[in-house]
């Protein structure tokens, strides 16, 4: 597995490369739902680039990219036994250079939800991601579904800018008890921890009164803000039932089907999950 850790190592790596490149972009401190995008990608390509960077423009003033966990060490040995072929360690000046100004926006699907709570995320994220695109040029992108919005961020701006690559995306990978595995499940203590089991119950419940024919977006909001509240340690940020490809709210679910997507503080961490309904 080689390491390089500059955008000039990069392209001498990427110059010479033949057959398919695979990416899994990451922010490191890997679990399992990291390594269920990074075998997926190993299966369905001849090369394979992981990138870990904590990229500092997703984040807002007051949140927790100093704080943000992170472990290389551990990072490393778990992809080596992946059989990545490279990772990619890059320090902040090497993706955003002196007088960095040049951003991607996808406005209006960056606007609602998390973009609402979380100002500048997905300008930065969208960012990162377009320069990552340029850097390798890979044939398949792996994203998670657990990061739903951005996930749809992501295939937007691949679409609008033409990038000729396939963004794959690959399903939530949850803990026995159902809670989305997330890096910042290591900020919950062990009471926090029981209580965001909260989240995947509220999503099951609002798709039960899906199936069993529940079409009204606010009625099926309420069923899930209803469980939530049973939890004190829960503090929703938003719950949504939305259009799976535009995140606009819905009164009516119809033919193409819905998203339920929610933001919840346990405590100061604040965690999100999603569910995606079939179409009838
Ligand atoms: P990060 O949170 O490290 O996640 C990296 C990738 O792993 C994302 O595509 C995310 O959706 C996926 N992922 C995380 N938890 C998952 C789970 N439980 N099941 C399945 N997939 C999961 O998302 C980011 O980093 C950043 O925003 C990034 C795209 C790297 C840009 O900086």
């Amino acid at each position: 597995m080689r390491r390089l850790e500059t955008v000039a190592a990069l392209h001498e790596w990427r110059r010479d490369l033949g057959g398919s490149l695979g990416l899994v972009p990451t922010m490191g401190f890997l679990h399992e739902g990291h390594l269920s995008l990074v075998r997926r990608a190993r299966g369905e390509n001849d090369m394979l680039a992981v990138t870990v960077f904590v990229n500092p423009t997703q984040f807002g003033p007051r949140e927790d990219f100093a704080r943000y966990p992170r472990d290389l060490p551990r990072d490393l040995g778990l992809l080596e036994r992946e059989a990545v072929d490279l990772v990619f360690v890059p320090d902040p000046q090497e993706i955003y250079p002196e007088g960095f100004q040049t951003y991607v926006t996808v406005p209006e699907l960056s606007e609602r939800w998390e973009g609402a709570s979380r100002p500048g995320h997905f300008r930065g994220v969208a960012t990162v991601v377009a320069k990552l695109f340029v850097l390798f040029r890979p044939e398949r992108a792996y994203f998670g579904q657990k990061d739903y919005q951005q996930l749809q961020v992501i295939r937007r701006l691949a679409r609008d800018l033409g990038f000729p690559l396939t963004v794959v995306p690959c399903p939530i990978v949850r803990e026995p008890d159902g809670l989305a595995l997330s890096s910042r499940n290591s900020y919950l203590s062990p009471a926090e921890r029981q209580a965001a089991t909260v989240l995947f119950r509220a999503l099951q419940a609002g798709e039960a009164a899906y199936r069993a024919g529940e079409r009204s977006g606010h009625r099926l909001q309420a069923v899930v803000k209803e469980v939530l509240a049973q939890e004190p340690l829960a503090k929703p940020d938003y719950v949504a039932v939305a259009d799976p490809e535009t995140l606009e709210e819905l009164d009516e679910v119809g033919a193409r089907g819905a998203v339920f997507c929610l933001a919840v503080w346990i405590g100061a961490t604040r965690l999100i999950d999603n569910c995606l309904l079939a179409r009838p």
